[in-house]
């Protein structure tokens, strides 16, 4: 659905401000078309407004202008085919065609971890920033979306100030995003709150008027938006912070797996039972293999580097520990595999020499084709290293997944990995996993042991069709 666009009219607290370019509401665009600006400048284009994406990856925009989504996010095809279509939304690797064309300008590139250490790398971040001031030509708002370490905002106002011509007076603004995969499309056009860090009134209008679709789409479904202005700092914290407290729910009931291992409890009815109370809450306490993906283990880290040198590392030592919770789940997988296939760890741990193990799963989480640190490709490649046989299926990641560790089997189907099987793994919890049939798939294997990594198999109904089952944290 298009959303038509009124006249704009800011809340009496935002003032009302006339887009640079002329144009009757802001030209927005998207700088760095990955998983974020791709998904942003997307779903922007339906709410109305004409964008343009921007990226240094020619093939990248070839594809997208061309209708193709460079990956798998449900919806996403479907809007980039009607906002082509429509005229509002293209692609360009032209920074100059990029500078002039955009009233407000995001910058959404990457700021993977340092190959160095624990710290985020800003040097995407440096050169699109440095190469989009240089061609501008009139005011301006370049607005970082990316996760960035608290103080960098700041440092970009600095870059914009050294590489802008004199006297455009381009201003800067930080809005934290928070899309998750596989809910990319609804985060973006349906968020549960927009974060701004400003320092003007008229960055403050700007930035108001170039989310209004949002709050408009909000308005006609009868929600709200919640809009929080505040400074750079806070903005950029925001992020991070967030972030850091998913990671930390993880891990802590990842931990109380571990009790639970220890003691004979069952997590899963643990987790049940605590996030009844709403204080508490039952969202982000499945206990498993952890958390993966491109943000949470990079952001603990970085956000732990950053504090370090703003002399605060006292204050997230604990983000150490989250993050050696969450590794050591891929272990228990390792020792829950060693015991059902009866193999005795070594100081190397187990030797699964002379087995073949079917994994199933390899992206970070289901309904992405991201495997970008997921932890159940880094446990295949693990098991692989031990000296099994590892043959992985995956219903989107295979591709990705054989680019990331080319050394094990990739299969087409489900039954194709598990046939003569000793064990099964399974390590994401794919629907096509959570209500695959035990006793057909038992047709296919060498031996009726599986390992639940997600806790995603219903026990009783493994069980009952003949398999030997272990999850995480339970009994
Ligand atoms: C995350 C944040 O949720 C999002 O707000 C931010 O913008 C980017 O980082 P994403 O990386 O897409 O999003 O994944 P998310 O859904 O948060 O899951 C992260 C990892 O945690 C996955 O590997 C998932 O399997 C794992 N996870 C999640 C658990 O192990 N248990 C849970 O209860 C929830």
């Amino acid at each position: 659905m298009t959303i038509p666009y009124p006249t704009i009219q800011p809340t009496p607290a935002i003032a009302a401000v006339t887009p640079p370019s002329g144009a009757p509401r802001p030209r927005v665009t998207f700088l760095g078309t990955g998983y974020l600006g791709a998904t942003y400048a997307i779903c922007y284009a339906e709410l109305g407004y004409e964008v343009l994406g921007f990226d240094v990856d020619a093939d990248k925009i070839a594809k997208l202008n061309a209708g193709q989504v460079p990956i798998h996010e449900p919806g996403l095809d479907e809007l980039l085919r009607r906002n082509l279509a429509a005229g509002r939304l293209r692609f360009s690797t032209d920074i100059a065609e990029t500078a002039d064309f955009g009233d407000v300008h995001f910058i959404c590139v990457g700021t993977p971890q340092r190959a160095d250490g624990m710290g985020a790398d800003l040097s995407y971040v440096e050169a699109s920033v440095t190469s989009l001031a240089q061609h501008l030509t009139r005011k301006a708002l370049i607005v970082g979306k990316s996760t960035v370490p608290v103080g960098t905002a700041e440092w970009v106002e600095q870059l914009v100030d050294k590489h802008t011509p004199d006297g455009l007076n381009v201003e800067v603004a930080w809005s934290p995003e928070f899309l998750q995969e596989g809910f990319a499309v609804d985060d973006v056009l349906r968020p549960n709150r927009i974060v701004v860090g400003v320092k003007s009134e008229w960055a403050n209008g700007m930035l108001y008027a170039a989310h209004k679709g949002v709050f408009d789409l909000a308005a006609t479904e009868d929600r709200e938006v919640p809009l929080v202005v505040t400074d750079f700092s806070t903005a950029e914290l925001v992020k991070v912070a967030a972030n850091a407290f998913l990671a930390t729910k993880i891990s802590f009931i990842n931990a109380m797996a571990e009790v639970c291992e220890a003691s004979g409890g069952d997590v899963t009815q643990l987790a049940r039972a605590i996030g009844y109370d709403p204080r508490i809450g039952n969202r982000f306490l499945q206990a498993g293999l952890g958390f993966g993906g491109a943000c949470l283990p990079k952001d603990i880290r970085a956000f732990q580097a950053r504090a370090q040198e703003l002399g605060a590392g006292e204050a997230l030592r604990f983000l150490h520990e989250v993050d050696l919770i969450n590794l050591r789940r891929r272990t228990r997988v390792l020792q829950l595999a060693a015991d059902l296939l009866g193999r005795r760890s070594g100081p190397a741990g187990p030797d699964f020499a002379g087995t073949r193990i079917a994994v199933l799963g390899a992206t970070f989480k289901p309904n992405t084709d991201d495997v970008r640190d997921a932890p159940a490709l880094a446990v295949a490649a693990l098991l692989q290293k031990a000296g099994a046989d590892v043959h992985v299926y995956d219903p989107q990641g295979t591709e990705n997944a054989r680019r990331a560790v080319p050394e094990l089997t990739y299969e087409a189907s489900m039954n194709e990995a598990v046939t003569d099987a000793d064990l099964v793994c399974v390590l994401t919890e794919w629907a096509d996993f959570r209500n695959a049939d035990p006793v057909a798939l038992g047709e296919f294997v060498k031996g009726r042991k599986v390992v639940d990594g997600r806790n995603c198999l219903d026990p009783a109904l493994w069980t009952q069709a003949g398999w030997e089952y272990r999850g995480m944290g339970r009994p």
